[in-house]
């Protein structure tokens, strides 16, 4: 298949009208286009259309129980798909048009395919005026999982689309580089109004205990156990996966780097924190750098991280290692998808033991 690409200035959306009207016919007639939105790349099809998720599950090559989120262009359209609810409002109000994902009860009206088969859907309302421009006039709900191949770390900028997906899908649109970079927070609305994190991102813990009582699902710092059901079918697959082993080393600058030097580094790409560069280079000449950002700087760290790992992926490493982030605030997303990037090798260098 030919896959058009079309780039598309986001500051500047309402001068390139004709070419979201033409991504949105396309989402009409049944094709899938991949789009910007302040997280990362979706890859859309028509959210009510069951052939058109089917089409997204194949060129992704993800299994097809595995969820679709909604895209909306206002919160109120929730009401056509779900079971909305005053705590439901609650969060639009405060965080929406922007990256947070609401799991609620599904309306009928939402094919069995887009909600992988489960009787609760996910919607979400982007900011990015691109996605925003091509939801309204495709009028109608965009279903859109991350734009990567399944397994590979979600996209943050057009090229990587093109990467993943060039002669898989009818159009890509470049709108640059994703502002946040990680994937949007998800919370389930539970049936006493309180919410369950299933998937940490911008949006903190904090920000969400505003509205509701918030409990975080076990999957999101830890491994399912066997038998475990997943609370969200994307828990239980192996994700951001790059080629080369990635092992997050738990420590200050120093222990990481008495570490690594120990173990060798030939055949090895360190991410690494701007202010540690220098150093880095004077010690370990021989191993590869990945700045992700400044220490103190976790948006920054976040922003990067995927494009980092799919550099990195280029390149056939023996190792990957990474700083292992810390848990607070955004840092939990961090944290959470480098756990998954990593497979849960953690090697705690405070105490000198694997943990
Ligand atoms: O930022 C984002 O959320 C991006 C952009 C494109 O909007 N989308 C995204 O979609 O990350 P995806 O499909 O790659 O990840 C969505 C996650 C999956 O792990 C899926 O299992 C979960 O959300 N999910 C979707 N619908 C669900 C549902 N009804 N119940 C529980 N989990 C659900
Ligand atoms: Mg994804």
């Amino acid at each position: 298949m030919e896959t058009k690409i079309v780039a598309i200035d986001p500051c500047n959306s309402e001068f390139f009208e004709n070419e979201i009207k033409n991504a949105a016919e396309i989402i009409k007639a049944g094709g899938l286009v991949a789009f910007p939105t302040e997280t990362v790349y979706g890859l859309g099809g028509d959210g009510t259309d069951p052939k058109a998720a089917k089409k997204i599950f194949a060129a992704k090559g993800r299994p097809s129980d595995n969820p679709l989120i909604l895209h909306i262009c206002d919160p109120s359209e929730a009401e056509k798909y779900t079971y909305t609810s005053d705590v439901y409002y609650k969060l639009s109000e405060r965080f929406m048009p922007g990256p947070l994902t609401v799991v609620m009860k599904a309306k009928s009206i939402v094919p069995a395919e887009t909600r992988g088969g489960l009787d609760i859907v996910a919607v979400r309302c982007p900011s990015n005026p691109i996605a925003r421009r091509l939801i309204a006039l495709s009028d109608r709900p965009i279903a859109a999982p991350s734009a990567n191949l399944s397994g590979s770390p979600s996209p943050t900028d057009a090229l990587h689309v093109i990467d993943d997906m060039k002669g898989r899908i009818d159009m890509i649109i470049d709108g640059g580089e994703c502002d946040i970079g990680l994937e949007s927070t998800i919370v389930k609305i539970e049936d006493d109004n309180s919410l369950t994190l299933l998937r940490p991102g911008r949006i903190t813990v904090d920000e969400l205990a505003c509205v509701a009582p918030v409990s975080i699902a076990d999957a999101v710092t830890g491994m399912l156990r066997e038998g475990e059901v997943a609370l969200s079918p994307g828990m239980k697959y192996r994700h951001y996966a790059p080629k080369a082993p990635v092992v997050l080393l738990d420590g200050g600058r120093d222990e990481i780097i008495r570490y690594i030097s120990e173990k060798g580094t030939s055949k090895v790409a360190i991410l690494c924190y701007s202010d540690d560069e220098a150093f880095f280079k004077r010690v370990l000449p021989e191993a590869e750098l990945y700045i992700f950002g400044k220490r103190d700087n976790i948006n920054e760290q976040a922003r990067h991280l995927f494009s980092v790992l799919r550099e990195a992926d280029k390149h056939s490493y023996d190792m990957i290692y990474a700083p292992l982030p810390s848990k607070e605030g955004v840092g939990l997303a961090l944290y959470n998808r480098m756990i998954r990037a990593a497979a849960h090798t953690i090697i705690n260098l405070r105490q000198g033991r694997n943990g």
